[in-house]
């Protein structure tokens, strides 16, 4: 089987820059990490400083696309002091992207936030809107011409349970159902406003939102049903019916299904994540409703052996092909990562990255699946 994707489709991979960049010592999570709450980042894959031989290797393998994120810390590392240093990083950085016809994704935020702000409340701050928009447009005016599609938050349904219901991620807080419910809230503000900012400093640029949808399926038990339907509004729907009129496209993240009243064991990645390629079919549907371009910002696994990583490219494509056959208007595929990096609680065990890192010495190795994938971004067909 031969499936041929819409011309000019995006093809590439993504970080975010407190996985890969190294160095950043003035967020969150490197606070945590010294009161040993969550592992050190440290280092990392030192991409702060080779993101140029990094974008030669995703050149290399074909990508005409490319997302990472701004490092709000390095931009305002205190309150309302912006620095113009790391912006000209960053214009750098957007520059090599384009200097080999690489069209960059900007994410403005992606999870860490810089230690001012989350002394104060972070995300729980009735102001933090206000701050992410004042930040966000910041941003987007310094890098303007840079670069074309900005993404304002990153996951925030998985930020927010994290955070505030499994409290394994900053501010560790543990079951605070109403707390979780108004940071949610709270980031469908900061997106919108966010958004209005933006368009004003910069009309032309393409605003999104990231959002980690997960597919919710049953099998015919009503109650199971039931359950489905109820969890679908709760994580995908509630968030992206309060943004989407401020979305000018939507990035999904899909990583995960739940069957409700199934056992079946399904083949998993090293991280215990289930592989369930139908589920990205699934989810995209479902955003067929808000009438925007759409682009996969995520979907990739952890697998140190790269023993499954090409077929779940494939298969997740597959179905990816398919939601567009039925009128989903999918611009492109970002695979989650380009690199190793830095997992969050799990720091640096699990291996997402079409290239391999060696910590140690930061010597990259390109796995064989990135081959595939090269040939797939290189042709727009996926061969099954
Ligand atoms: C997503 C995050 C990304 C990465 C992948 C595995 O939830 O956006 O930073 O950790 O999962």
């Amino acid at each position: 089987m031969k499936l041929t994707f819409p011309d000019g489709f995006y093809w590439g991979a993504a970080t975010a820059s407190y996985q890969v960049e190294g160095g950043i010592e003035n967020n969150d999570w490197a606070e945590a990490a010294r009161q040993g709450k969550v592992p050190v980042a440290g280092e990392s894959s030192d991409h702060y400083r080779r993101y140029e031989k990094d974008f030669d290797i995703a050149k290399s393998l074909g990508h005409n696309a490319h997302r990472i994120s701004i490092e709000w810390a390095r931009i305002e590392p205190h309150e309302g002091e912006f620095n113009t240093r790391e912006i000209e990083h960053y214009r750098d950085v957007l520059r090599a992207l384009r200097k080999r016809n690489i069209e960059p994704f900007v994410t403005l935020w992606h999870f860490t936030l810089p230690l001012w702000l989350s002394e104060k409340g972070g995300a729980e701050h009735p102001d933090f809107p206000e701050y992410f928009a004042r930040y966000s447009s910041y941003v987007v005016k310094e890098l303007n011409g840079g670069c074309r599609h900005f993404s304002t938050i990153n996951e925030p349904t998985g930020f927010s349970s994290n955070g505030w219901l499994r409290g394994q991620w900053p501010p560790f807080k543990r079951w605070r159902f109403f707390q979780f419910l108004s940071v949610s809230k709270n980031l469908t503000r900061a997106h919108n406003l966010a958004y209005q900012r933006i368009k004003h400093v910069s009309p032309s640029s393409i605003v999104s939102i990231v959002k980690d949808n997960i597919y919710f399926h049953s099998n015919r038990n009503p109650l199971n049903i039931v359950f489905a339907t109820y969890m679908n509004w709760f994580w995908n729907r509630r968030f992206l019916n309060k943004v989407h009129r401020h979305c000018d496209w939507i990035g999904l993240n899909y990583y995960f299904h739940k069957k409700f009243g199934e056992t079946k064991k399904y083949p998993k990645s090293d991280f215990g994540w289930d592989i369930y390629p139908p589920g990205i079919y699934g989810t995209l549907l479902e955003l067929k409703r808000y009438g925007k371009p759409v682009i996969i910002s995520e979907s990739g696994i952890a697998d140190a052996r790269d023993a499954y990583r090409a077929e779940f490219i494939k298969n997740h494509l597959k179905w990816c092909h398919r939601a567009i056959e039925e009128g989903v208007d999918l611009r492109g595929y970002l695979y989650w990562s380009l690199l190793d990096n830095f997992e969050w609680a799990m720091g640096y065990d699990m291996r997402f990255g079409l290239v391999a890192i060696d910590y140690d010495t930061k010597e990259r190795t390109v796995r064989p699946s990135a081959q595939v994938y090269k040939k797939i971004c290189e042709t727009n067909v996926v061969q099954l």
